[in-house]
Order: C-alpha cells, then structure tokens, then sequence
C-alpha cells in the first residue's frame, strides 16, 4: 500500500490526464467491441452509503463514456463492487456475491470484475482476494478513485491483478465525467474523509483525513447541476458541520448553506451527516431562514448513555444531545429528526440501553436507524475486553426496534390530513397509476399521476397514513 500519492500533478492536470486515459480506453472498448461482434455492457452495485452511490456515479459516468452500456444484470462485460466495511455483514455480502461471478466470468472468460471502495482500503481483505478469489481483474480503494481511466486502461493492458490501495490522500480532482441516477435529484460532496475517530468506526481509516472542496466548485458544480435538470441537491459529507475548516480561507457550513440557498432554479437542499459536537446555533439559525433546505435533520445519536458516549468518542453527553435537540424543535418546530443508534458497545449494561430507550422516547424520532454493534479490526473498540453477549445484544436490538418503529408510526400520523408540498421522484413500482414522491422532511407519498410529473413539485393531501408512508392527492401545482 502507498503511503501517500508519488505524483505532483495539480488538480487540473490530474483532470486532463484523465481525459486522455478514457481516450485511450475508448479504443480498448471498441477493439473488444469488434471481437465481440456486440455493445459491451457494464454493472456498477453499490453497497453502503450516500458517498458510495455518488462514487459509483462518478465510476459509471466513465463507463458509459468509453462506450459501455450500462445494465442493472451481474451477467455484464463489466462488473464492479463499489464496497462497504462499515460493518462486518457488509464484507460478507461481498464475498457471498463474489462467488456468484466467478460462475458468470466461466462463461464469459472475457468479462471482467473490478473491487473499490471502503472495503479494499483493509489490507486483510485485499490479502484474502488476492489468495482466493484470483479471478478479479482490478483493485483500488478509496483514494484513487479519480484514477478510474487510467486503471481500467491498465487493466485491459494487463492479464493479471492489478491491485493499486493507497492510504490517504490530500488531492480533489474536480470535473471527471458523472452519470447521474436520477435527473432532477443530485448528491454533491462537499468533503471527503472523517477526522473524528469515534471508537467503534473505521470510516476515519478508510476513508481518510477530512478534505473540503472549495465552495466556489460546489457552487459551480451545483449551478451546472441545476442548468441540467437537478431541483434537489443533497451535500454529502461524514461530518458536514465541519465543513471548511481545513480550507485556506476557512468557511462554515452555515455559510455555504446561504450560499447554496441563493442558487437560482435549485428547489431543494438537504445534506447528511450531521455531528451533533459540531452543530452550531449559526447552522440552526441558517437552516431557519435558508427556505430552500428541507425540514430534516439526521442527527445521529449512537447511544444515550453518557458513559458510552465518552467511551465512543463521541464529545458530547446525553444532556447536550438533548438540548440540541430542543434547540432545533425551537427554532423549527417542523422539523423531522431521524437518527442512528448502536446497540451491544462493548461494556454496554441494561442501565446504559435504559438510557438509550430514554432518549428514543424523549426526543421522538421520525425514523432511526438501528444497528447492532460490529467489532471493525483496527479500531478502539474492537480491542475491548468486554464486548457484549450476542443474546443480551439480540433482546435489546429487538426492544429498541419496536419502540422506534412505534413512534414512527405515531409521529406519521400527526401529518395525516394535511396539505404538503412533495417532489415527484418516480413511479411506483407496484402500481405504475402512481408516483411516489418525498415531503421536504423526507416522508414518503405515494398519489395519483404520470410520468411527466417526475422532477416537479406538487401540492399533496395527505389522505391516509399507512404507518411510515402515506397516500395522498395532489390539490395543486406548486
Ligand atoms: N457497528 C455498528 N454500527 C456502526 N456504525 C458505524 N460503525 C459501526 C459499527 N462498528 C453505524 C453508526 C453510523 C452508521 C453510518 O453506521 O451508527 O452512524
Ligand atoms: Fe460504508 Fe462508511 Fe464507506 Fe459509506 S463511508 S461506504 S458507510 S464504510
């Protein structure tokens, strides 16, 4: 694994470097072409987060450039796993996966597979595919992605692994090719990397240093957005309150939100994740008068033990958690909150999950997400002596489901009746009568309608509430 990139090239050479690379490949792509006798096509599958589905959008944007043809069937030219370690299930479903192509790739000895992503970034693993799943054309990790071009070329050039991880680094290469999932709908980073170190995480080894890209590209990139059909943007980053601090002249996330708000044709902001140490009143304050981000803040809890909490890393107790939290039901009083919580932290006691059930009741979340804690090799935690009885883990993750689903349900209700504005985002894939769209505190409405509604907002009652999504019908465009 390198320690750090070896070439010097700036940003924009970097970025026209590239351009050349995906020349390159475009005639490695039609020679294959012409073998075949047929249009190649290629797979990207995402696992994990928001990040992940943005990259693959980045991966697919070259694709599709050289001349693939994109397909949702493993059964492709070329397969990619775009992979997530954040748990250990996430592993295990790759390599489940991975047995599965090795059949395809029998019968198609000219396909290849290709692994990045967080889970490449663990040299245990890289290691293990190296030995047993020899069949896999090309590795890389996380920072190198913008080197897609080039590797692919290499990997075409090439008839063994090729494998390039490397460990960190500080570049941002701007203005490689995007493919896009959804028209009118866009995630956007802001930042890469993580320098939080909470216990039990191994983002902060995978993905790196925090880095913040320069609001005059996010902007840029947004306005472009928006000349090309996005009425929603999504700021991605693992901890988007700290946003541009690292930068020459630092900013704040606040500040880029007003700057974002201004944008003229963007609907809709929204951004994802929160810290809640770094959850400033001048954040709440600019989401209060920025009439363009959504009513939606998820804000992730892990615990509501202050004990556990300080054995997380985490820089705040129960009591400030919960304050925050009635700050922004102060300031905005519609506002949704959902959350993350992990159950099974090692040394976690039946007091502590008490805690925990605690701020669940008190805070009422309109949705949470639950996991139940996975020991990452490398990490803090991991090395603990006192790591939880699965059993104990089980009952308690059980307990915790029903009780946030409960209030799920409870706060849906209090919407039931009401009108909303809601964005239709796609037709439904039960009843192709219906299109399903999404409130501005990201509740789900499925309502009567067409196709061409896609990408535009209407005005919707919500008629009945069928426990975490409702059906409704439009009373008016917006
Ligand atoms: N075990 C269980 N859940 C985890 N998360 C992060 N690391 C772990 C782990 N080791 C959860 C956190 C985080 C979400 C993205 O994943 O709740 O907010
Ligand atoms: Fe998974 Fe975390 Fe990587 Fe996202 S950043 S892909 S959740 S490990």
């Amino acid at each position: 694994m390198r320690d750090l990139e070896a070439n010097v090239l700036s940003g924009a050479e970097e970025t026209k470097l590239q351009y050349d690379y995906i020349e390159k490949a475009k005639q490695y792509v039609q020679e294959r072409e012409k073998l075949a006798g047929r249009k190649l096509t290629c797979c990207v599958k995402t696992f994990g987060c928001q990040m992940n589905a943005r990259d693959s959008e980045k991966l697919l944007g070259i694709l599709t450039d050289i001349g693939y043809i994109e397909t949702e069937d493993e059964h492709a030219d070329f397969v990619i796993y775009n992979t997530c370690t954040v748990r250990e299930n996430a592993n295990n479903k790759v390599y489940g996966r991975l047995g599965y192509l090795s059949n395809y790739k029998k019968k198609n000895p000219h396909m290849m597979i290709a692994l990045c992503g967080c889970m490449m970034q663990e040299p245990t693993v890289v290691e293990k595919i190296r030995k047993s799943y020899r069949f896999v054309n090309l590795i890389f990790g996380t920072h190198n992605i913008y080197k897609f071009a080039e590797l692919l070329c290499r990997s075409m050039e090439s008839d063994s692994m090729i494998v390039d991880i490397w460990k960190d680094t500080d570049k941002i290469v701007e203005d490689l090719p995007i493919k896009r999932k959804y028209p009118f709908k866009s995630g956007v980073n802001i930042m890469f990397g993580c320098n939080n170190f909470c216990s039990y995480c191994i983002v902060p080894y995978v993905r790196g240093r925090e880095r913040s890209r320069e609001p005059k590209d996010i902007i840029r990139e947004i306005e472009g957005l928006v000349a090309d059909g996005v009425c929603e943007v999504m700021l991605l980053g693992q901890n988007v309150n700290s946003y541009g601090k690292n930068l020459e002249h630092p900013v704040t996330f606040a500040q880029l939100l007003r700057e974002v708000n201004q944008i003229e044709g963007l609907k809709r902001i929204r951004f994802m994740t929160s810290h809640p140490k770094d959850l400033s009143d001048d954040l709440i304050l600019a989401m209060k008068e920025c009439d363009k981000v959504c009513r939606h803040m998820h804000l992730p809890l892990q615990s509501g033990s202050s004990r556990i909490l300080k054995i997380m890393n985490r820089h705040y107790d129960k009591e400030q958690y919960l304050t925050l939290v009635k700050k922004l039901r102060d300031a905005i009083p519609d506002i949704a909150l959902t959350t993350d919580i992990i159950v099974g932290f090692p040394g976690e006691t039946e007091e502590d999950f008490q805690e925990t059930l605690d701020v669940v009741r008190q805070v009422q979340y309109d949705s949470a997400f639950t996991f139940i804690y996975s020991k990452r090799t490398g990490t803090p935690a991991a090395a603990m002596e006192n790591q939880v009885n699965p059993l104990e883990v089980k009952e308690h993750f059980d307990l915790l489901l029903k009780e946030v689903q409960q209030i799920s349900a409870q706060k849906a209700m209090e919407l039931e009746g009401r009108v909303m504005e809601v964005l239709a985002e796609e037709q439904n894939e039960q009843d192709d009568s219906l299109i399903t769209g999404r409130l501005s505190n990201n509740s789900v409405v499925h309502f009567p309608g067409t196709v061409d509604m896609i990408g535009k907002l209407f005005m919707v009652k919500l008629t009945e509430c069928r426990g975490f999504y409702y059906l409704g019908e439009i009373v008016a465009d917006v």
